[in-house]
């Protein structure tokens, strides 16, 4: 929806004959052309010129995008490698049954969200989409395959796709390997070429050892061999979830932190850079803000949760499940400081929320802060406009069951005319730099920011001020001459 430099691929070169499939050295199939499927197999074309890389899904509409001018997602530096790799190498299909069929090397990354109906909803993962594939598999194979679980699933899934796999007919063979991805949206271009480690769990089998090799080798290709870790199945499924429920936890602790500095003369920012420099903790994921969004941290840690319940281990389940619970925490705080400082009303004022992707470098919103906060500022009956470089399209979906009064506008300048308050939502780069006189004195005084990310030098902005950096509340007055 948002790239608008590749040049779209001709129709005729989907699905590539025979011919075509003999001049590569390995044919690789991906399950799911999302956010991590599409460019996880892009960079693997890109590093691997001699493998057919083809990607499937059982939305058309995907892959009609993956294979149009603008792609369905944005990432940057993701429609130069789709320009050197479509058509050549890498080839995005709905005709799942000739891919399995063809393909020797499948990589399944389709969603794995929180279950939303019967036993462990709101907690569980549900696992229809990735059953529904490993089915297909057993259906479609008419030769042995390495199955590698891309999506990040329970510890021990793999053996309930082994137990799927298993009446497969005659000779044929299937080994299930774990693969986790760890890319994060809007570095994922650099995070695949680059990545801090790359992990694969398997069997220590005969069989299983093999095809732990298979993946290796690909992975060589450009990943540095000491970063490529090997584990057994279980290990490595379960490092995922505990991966994404650590960082989680430092953005957790630190918003828990922010509201300690709010209540005295401490500043978070100072706080996180005192503690963050001790070579054992580390700088990164103390950034204080509302709260951490995306499609995974919440999924993930209540998946972990879920899991520590089934295995009798409720004490464990509470301690992840409190990382969730700070966090909602922080965006009703704040949401109540953006009432309480502006008197205790919202009622027809104009709200202009810069920002509503999950972070910045992203068009996504999923779990983002910004529904959240977004609808309770609507129930407040303000109204709002709302202003994003990427994330328009998908705000206007999360909200088009609110009837409510938002505008969208892409111009912060534009949108920011005319408002009570802002509130920044997204660490977007372009927002620490606005010129905030000159939007100053287009809004109605007395004019409010709620620096929700924290990233607005506060010494160059003129609007009454609050963030998770209490020691700015204390300069709120802006310059009379502004
Ligand atoms: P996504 O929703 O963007 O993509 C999943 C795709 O799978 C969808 O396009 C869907 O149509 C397709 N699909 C579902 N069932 C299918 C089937 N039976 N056959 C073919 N296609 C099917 O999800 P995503 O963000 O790419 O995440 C995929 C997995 O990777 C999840 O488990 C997620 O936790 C994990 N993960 C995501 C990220 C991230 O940054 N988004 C990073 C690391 C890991
Ligand atoms: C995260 C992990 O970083 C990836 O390693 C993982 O592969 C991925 O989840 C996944 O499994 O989906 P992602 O969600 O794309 O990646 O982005 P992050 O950079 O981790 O940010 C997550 C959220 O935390 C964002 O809303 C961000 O604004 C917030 N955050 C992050 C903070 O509030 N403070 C910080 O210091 C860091």
């Amino acid at each position: 929806m948002y790239c608008k430099v590749i040049p779209a691929i001709p129709a005729h070169v989907w699905p590539p004959d025979n011919e075509n499939l003999l001049k590569f050295k390995k044919n690789i199939l991906c399950i799911g052309a999302g956010y991590v499927g599409g460019p996880t197999m892009a960079m693997i074309a890109s590093k691997c010129p001699d493998y057919r890389v083809t990607v499937v899904d059982i939305n058309p509409e995907r892959i009609n995008a993956w294979n149009s001018h603008e792609l369905p997602v944005y990432e940057p530096g993701l429609d130069k490698i789709i320009k050197k790799t479509r058509g050549k190498n890498l080839f995005f299909s709905n005709n799942i049954e000739k891919a399995i069929t063809e393909n020797d090397i499948i990589f399944v990354s389709v969603h794995t969200p929180t279950k939303t109906f019967g036993e462990g909803a709101g907690k569980a993962p549900d696992l229809q989409y990735w059953e529904k594939t490993a089915r297909q598999i057993l259906e479609y194979s008419k030769s042995s395959k390495i199955v590698i679980e891309k999506s990040t699933l329970p510890v021990k899934t793999a053996a309930a796709m082994e137990k799927i796999l298993a009446p497969a007919k005659g000779k044929i063979k299937f080994e299930v390997l774990s693969n986790p991805e760890f890319l994060a949206e809007g570095t994922a271009i650099n995070d695949l070429e680059n990545p801090d480690r790359v992990l694969i769990g398997s069997r220590d089998t005969k069989n299983g050892l093999k095809a732990r090799q298979e993946l290796v080798n690909i992975y060589s290709r450009w990943v540095p061999k000491e970063k490529i870790i090997t584990t057994n199945t279980w290990s490595s499924e379960l490092s995922k979830l505990v991966s994404n429920a650590f960082l989680a936890q430092r953005v957790s602790s630190i918003n828990s932190i922010s509201a300690l500095c709010e209540k005295t003369e401490a500043d978070v920012s100072e706080v996180a850079k005192a503690v963050g420099m001790d070579s054992r903790i580390g700088s990164k994921f103390l950034q204080a803000g509302i709260g951490f969004g995306g499609s995974c941290f919440k999924k993930d840690i209540l998946h972990l949760a879920y899991l520590c319940e089934y295995y009798g281990l409720p004490e464990v389940a509470a301690y992840w499940e409190s990382v969730v619970k700070m966090n909602e925490y922080q965006q009703q705080r704040f949401i109540a400081n953006i009432l309480s400082s502006m008197f205790n009303t919202l009622a027809g004022k104009k709200i202009c929320v810069f920002g509503f992707a999950f972070k910045a470098n992203t068009g996504d919103t999923r779990e983002s802060p910004a529904i959240y906060i977004t609808r309770k500022l609507l129930a407040e009956q303000a109204y709002v406009t709302i202003s994003d470089p990427k994330a328009l399209k998908n705000a206007a979906l999360d909200l088009a069951d609110i009837e409510g009064n938002i505008i969208y506008e892409e111009d912060p300048y534009k949108a920011a005319a005319g408002c009570h308050a802002i509130a920044i939502l997204t660490d977007w780069n372009i927002y620490k730099n606005l010129d905030f006189r000159k939007i100053y004195k287009s809004m109605i005084k007395p004019a409010f920011l709620f620096d929700g990310r924290n990233i607005v030098d506060h010494a160059k902005c003129c609007l009454l001020y609050t963030s998770p950096s209490p020691r700015d509340r204390t300069r709120s007055r802006m310059p009379s001459s502004a």
